[in-house]
């Protein structure tokens, strides 16, 4: 069997483990990742594309912004449209001076992929059977199978950043863990579109016919979502189809006009919140989509992602650096305190703009009502702006 050591072991490479690990690397701490997937497979997966401005500084600090502020598109508002007309919400006004960045989730996993491999950081990929073991004790240990055999990666603390469908929440005994749930009765279609885009910021639209996105990647690349049934079939949705729902629910009376171009990608995804608590279990620390997932009209998933292992990197620093394990035993509630925020932002975010199949007349005027309020008092605009580009780290 093949043997390793390490500090601290993460299983999956996305977001959270990578980045964890390259935070891990500048304290001088040595982690081990275990992804089941290809390299490939990681780095063309099309996810989420906003950072908040705190995400943005922490990568910056990281040293791996570098990319990401050449073509990354910074962003200082977003657009509501409703009732065929746009308003704008504005950023740096409403939140002393804080913007975002549009930047694909998987160029960041491709940005940190490249530091990590530069700085020889060991990434296992397409490792099958991952396993986490004596996790309440202070020797835990990952096994997995590789092509070469079966495999043990012995460590200090592990990192569970395997993502919603992952093994390490389950590790957690039943008893202890306690789970909240809420599902939405819609899902998401979501495009890529040779196509440039044809405003310079995102538009969430509220629509009698379903909620609508307008998202971009760069200055070539469309990505539009559409309120769909939630057990829709892609099948279902040829691009004349989509695109002639895209128009009708992005519209407005001036003439503003969709630009179309060729389907690069098609995808369903799913809505859902959810959160675990709590975040940790002996040696054993959740983050990002292994812990919470928020639906994504909040913007939220990739930026908890971030602020989870930027807590947990610090708690294990001061673990190793000054054997202090306060941070570490705090983590659990650090991280919950932000992620309940996200939460709401992002159940709020989903409820005000998306047709809810059962939603009486009732319910449609206080949607309506609650938009009308939103762009036109400088203090809920604020709430919105300040929730958006997210709240400073505590
Ligand atoms: N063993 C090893 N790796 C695993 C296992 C397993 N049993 N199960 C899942 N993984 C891997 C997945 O293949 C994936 O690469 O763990 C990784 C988890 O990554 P993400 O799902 O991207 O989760 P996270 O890093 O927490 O990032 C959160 O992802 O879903 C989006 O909107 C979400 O932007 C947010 C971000
Ligand atoms: C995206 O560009 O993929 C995107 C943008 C904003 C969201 C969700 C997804 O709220």
């Amino acid at each position: 069997m093949d043997k390793l050591r390490t500090q601290v072991g993460i299983v999956g490479a996305g977001p959270a483990g990578l980045l964890l690990a390259h935070l891990l690397h500048l304290e001088g701490i040595e982690s081990v990742i275990v992804e089941n997937r290809s390299r490939e497979y990681v780095e063309h997966r099309v996810r989420a594309g906003v950072l908040e401005h705190g995400s943005v500084d922490v990568l910056t600090q990281a040293g791996v912004g570098e990319r990401m502020r050449r073509e990354g598109l910074l962003h200082h508002g977003i657009e509501l449209r409703f009732g065929a007309s746009g308003h704008r919400i504005d950023f740096p006004s409403l939140t002393g001076g804080r913007s975002i960045m549009v930047y694909g989730q998987q160029e960041v996993v491709k940005d940190l992929i490249a530091a990590r491999l530069a700085a020889g950081g060991r990434i296992q990929f397409e490792v099958a059977d991952v396993a986490v073991h004596d996790i309440e004790s202070t020797a835990p240990r990952i096994t997995f199978r590789t092509i070469g055999g079966p495999a043990e990666v012995a460590c200090e603390f592990i990192a569970g950043c395997d993502g919603f469908h992952g093994i390490c929440r389950q590790a957690i005994p039943g008893q202890t863990l306690h789970v909240f749930e809420r599902a939405y009765p819609f899902a998401w279609l979501g495009i890529l579109a040779q196509a440039p885009p044809t405003h310079d910021e995102l538009i969430y639209a509220y629509h009698e016919r379903g909620f609508a996105l307008y998202s971009m990647r760069s200055p070539q690349i469309t990505r539009l979502y559409l309120q769909v049934a939630p057990d829709e079939d892609v099948a279902r949705w040829p691009d004349e189809r989509i695109w002639s729902e895209l128009h009708l629910r992005l519209e407005t009376s001036d003439g503003w006009k969709l630009r179309e171009g060729p389907v690069l990608e098609k995808g369903i995804t799913g809505m859902r919140s959810f959160v675990a608590e709590p975040m940790q279990h002996g040696r054993l620390f959740l983050a990002g989509d292994a812990a919470h997932i928020v639906p994504p009209t909040g913007a939220k998933g990739m930026n908890l992602a971030v602020a989870d292992v930027r807590a947990l990197a610090r708690a294990l620093a001061a673990f190793f650096h000054s054997k202090r394990s306060d941070l570490l035993d705090a983590y659990s509630a650090i991280c919950l305190k932000r992620v309940w925020r996200a939460e709401h932002f992002s159940w709020w975010m989903t409820s005000m703009l998306h047709c809810f199949p059962d939603g009486d007349a009732f319910q449609q005027r206080l949607q309506r009502s609650q938009l009308e309020y939103v762009v036109s008092s400088h203090a809920a605009a604020a709430s919105l702006a300040e929730n958006y580009v997210g709240l400073p780290f505590g």
